[in-house]
């Protein structure tokens, strides 16, 4: 917050300033804080779109979609980007599919170049949020580029014309009623006790997680029929920096270390997502003797079904990436044919500049009971994929 309030005079400064396209810096095309883009980007007027295409109208050949993904180190982004390329591909348009390799500035060079390459659209899943955004979606704005925010919504720019999301604040509640059920903590004799792991602060889903599970939660940490021993319950406490395995591994570590080396049980640990998860898994694994607790989380990774299986792990929230990818390429291909896309949740997603017309899927809870039937009968993986 303190960091966009200090860039925000200059970027508004430059916003005035800037009446043409954005142009490569001489620096590798990498912007520095509080540069503006270069003037010789002037003059563009949006172009005529002419007819509307079709899916066989050869024109598409011309027309380049182009998304860029927060990293390659998790699967599903793997999974999410391939998928939206092929069906892009197949309808005749050209891709550019870029991961930004978990580096803001990396992924915001991405965008620029993929604006300066005049991109007919952008499908953009933001690792984190940057006063830049505004600043490059303005760009693409003026250059009558549709933006679609996949995943995660861009904030505070109203040059974001879509979202397609899962329902976050339902898949925080789907994890906090699975510990509530799993543990029967309505008829338990004694208090249990749970930790809580959720994503990285500055993604706007972690609001949704969290407030999603803490909204299930909070009747019983107050009624004291849940004890979070860590006493760690604010967002700032349980959020894990970029969701990264190894930074929810060490603090799993540190609070096994403290709160349960003396034989107190742990009983659930809530992880709104996979890659948490799997930390706190590792810690577990090395570090605690007790009876293994509940673990939740989000994706379906191969790792953590695997870990489903061999019950190192509880559950998992199945967002399909097919499904979501598949959403957003009909938004994309209504986009560029001149239509107006679906939505089916035009209020609840407001990024700070707008509510932005959304789309949203239903999460499906895969445990031990149905992972066979939703993951491998609905042919998401192969038996082979998880042995
Ligand atoms: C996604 C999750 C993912 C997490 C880490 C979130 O924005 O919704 O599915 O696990 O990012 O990449």
């Amino acid at each position: 917050m303190i960091i966009v309030a200090m860039l925000m005079p200059a970027l508004l400064l430059c916003a005035c300033s800037r009446s043409g396209r954005l142009s490569k810096k001489s620096n590798g095309g990498r912007l520095m804080p509080g540069e503006a883009f270069e003037e010789e980007f002037l003059g563009t007027e949006p172009t005529d779109p002419g007819p509307e295409p079709t899916e066989t109208d050869p024109a598409n050949q011309f027309k380049k979609v182009a998304i860029s993904l927060p990293t390659k180190s998790l699967q599903r982004w793997l999974d999410d980007g391939n998928r939206m390329k092929t069906a892009l591909e197949q309808a005749g348009y050209e891709v550019d599919l870029r991961y930004a390799a978990n580096d803001t500035q990396t992924q915001i060079d991405q965008v620029r170049d993929m604006i300066l390459d005049k991109c007919d659209l952008l499908i953009i899943a933001p690792l984190s949020q940057s006063p830049y955004w505004d600043q490059l979606l303005s760009e693409a704005k003026r250059n009558n580029i549709p933006v679609i925010s996949y995943d995660r919504l861009l904030m505070d720019t109203d040059a974001v014309d879509y979202y397609v999301t899962c329902d976050f604040y339902l898949t925080g509640q789907m994890q906090a009623e699975y510990i509530i059920e799993k543990l029967d903590v309505e008829h338990s004799d004694r208090p249990v006790n749970i930790e809580i792991f959720t994503g990285d602060a500055s993604d706007n889903q972690t609001n949704f997680f969290y407030n999603g599970a803490m909204d299930v939660l909070d009747p019983y940490i107050a009624d004291g029929r849940i004890v979070v021993k860590s006493g760690q319950t604010e967002l700032d406490q349980v959020a894990t920096v970029g969701w990264r395995t190894e930074l929810a591994q060490n603090r799993m570590d540190a609070l096994l270390a403290t709160f349960y080396s003396d034989g107190t049980p742990l009983d659930a640990v809530l992880c709104s997502n996979d890659s948490t998860a799997l930390g706190v898994t590792n810690s577990l694994v090395a570090n605690y003797t007790g009876s293994y607790p509940v673990i939740t989380g989000l994706d379906c990774d191969i790792a953590n079904v695997k870990n489903i299986i061999a019950g190192k792990q509880s559950m998992s929230l199945f967002h399909d990436t097919r499904t979501l990818a598949d959403a957003t390429v009909n938004m994309a291909l209504d986009l560029l044919r001149g239509k107006e896309p679906t939505t089916n949740d035009d209020v609840r997603y407001n990024n700070g500049k707008k509510t932005v017309r959304s789309y949203l899927c239903a999460p499906l809870l895969v445990d031990i009971s149905n992972y066979k039937d939703i993951l491998i009968g609905g042919g998401y993986y192969t038996e082979q994929d998880l042995s």
